[in-house]
């Protein structure tokens, strides 16, 4: 549906009275009557990097969920600040590693004997607390687009990897993009005693998977990759990392939101895409990519929208931007100092990946 009129005009009216002072950045999930006020648009890496981009706006509106905030507060100095339109903008995933669960596996794996040589790797959908952790013991964030040096650069650091929290995106990486197999990874079950697995399957391993995953990018299946390619003869099937393995596999082309819109806007015209990702985003892309004559489906017949990225909406949006004009900061999201000091070890050393 069109956006009410009454709420863009009073977001342009609040985002010219700021100026410079704000900063908008939007994630490519974010809804269209969103995206169409960030100053930046990105996959989380660009996100992460472009946060510090502008150090003289007072104020950073981060139209996209909780950790990306967290992160941009991390990376950027103490005098601006970071707000989250809805404080309801979690990452279904990110919950799935809590502190606690994250210590107590660090024990198991002292335990067995492995710690020493285990690198920690966090997907950048994780909290501060993890990034922290990850910091602490020598590890590095990644994000969707560099997982595949991420793990490289690990593995010259120590023997093994416990990946975090995102299985797929680990799995994938490891084996899809690296040669492993898929006897060299295991997975750590949280909610089990020792993670589920023996001080001998810890010692076997290469790669430690956390037993985390996207919802919404859980939906895709092997049916909905053959059902796409029955229906529509010659079409290109691209999907994000975060889908199961056997998706992964399935598929022509895997890549982060970024590469996706890239991969579109080289395609040729008269080619056809099933596109495996968040459904905001995709619409987005058939539209405009529509009168270059490209077929840009969504991969699944059911719909798949994030809903918590889709709690960021234009009457959030104008409420963050017009509560700055009057002077208050809603929303803020602020890291303790001890947790950003180790967290942005992390999220440096990825920044600085080959
Ligand atoms: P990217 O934009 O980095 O591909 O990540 C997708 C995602 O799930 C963000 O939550
Ligand atoms: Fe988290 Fe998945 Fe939503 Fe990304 S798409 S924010 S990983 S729930």
């Amino acid at each position: 549906a069109p956006s009410d009129p009454d709420l863009v005009a009073r977001a342009r009216a609040a985002k010219e009275k700021l100026g410079d002072k704000v900063f908008v950045l939007g994630h490519h999930y974010q809804r269209d009557e969103v995206i169409e006020f960030a100053d930046v648009t990105g996959d989380s890496f660009k996100l992460a990097r472009d946060a510090a981009a502008r150090p003289d706006a007072e104020y950073i509106v981060f139209c996209g969920v909780h950790f990306m905030a967290e992160s941009a507060d991390i990376l950027t100095g103490d005098a601006q600040q970071v707000v989250l339109p809805d404080l309801a903008a979690g990452c279904s995933m990110a919950d799935m590693a809590t502190a606690e669960q994250v210590a107590e596996c660090w024990e198991v794996l002292t335990e067995a004997g492995v710690a020493d040589a285990t690198v920690p790797v966090s997907y950048m959908n994780s909290s501060a607390d993890i990034k922290a952790f990850t910091g602490r013991h020598g590890g590095t964030i990644c994000t969707s687009s560099n997982a595949q040096r991420a793990l490289e650069w690990a593995f010259q650091q120590g023997q093994k990897v416990l990946f975090l929290p995102d299985q797929h995106l680990g799995r994938n990486t490891a084996v899809r993009d690296m040669g492993m197999s898929l006897e060299d990874c295991v997975v750590y079950n949280p909610h089990k005693p020792n993670g589920g697995l023996t001080p001998e399957q810890l010692r076997a391993a290469t790669m430690i998977l956390w037993r985390g995953h996207c919802s919404v990018h859980g939906r895709f299946s092997l049916d909905s990759v053959n059902d796409v390619r029955e229906r529509i003869p010659g079409v290109n099937v691209l999907v994000h990392p975060e889908c199961k393995h056997e998706v992964v596999t399935a598929a022509d082309y895997v890549g982060s939101t970024e590469y996706i819109i890239k991969a579109l806007d080289a395609a040729p015209a008269g080619s056809k895409w099933a596109i495996g990702t968040e459904l905001n985003l995709v619409r987005r892309l058939a539209n405009r990519f529509a009168d270059q004559g490209k077929e840009i489906v969504f991969l699944d017949k059911t719909v798949c929208f994030c809903s918590t990225m889709n709690r960021i909406d234009l009457p959030h949006l104008v409420w963050a931007l017009e509560s700055l004009v009057a002077g208050k900061v809603v929303n803020r999201i602020q890291v303790d100092e001890e947790t950003e000091h180790f967290a942005k070890l992390a999220l440096e050393r990825m920044l600085m990946l080959p």
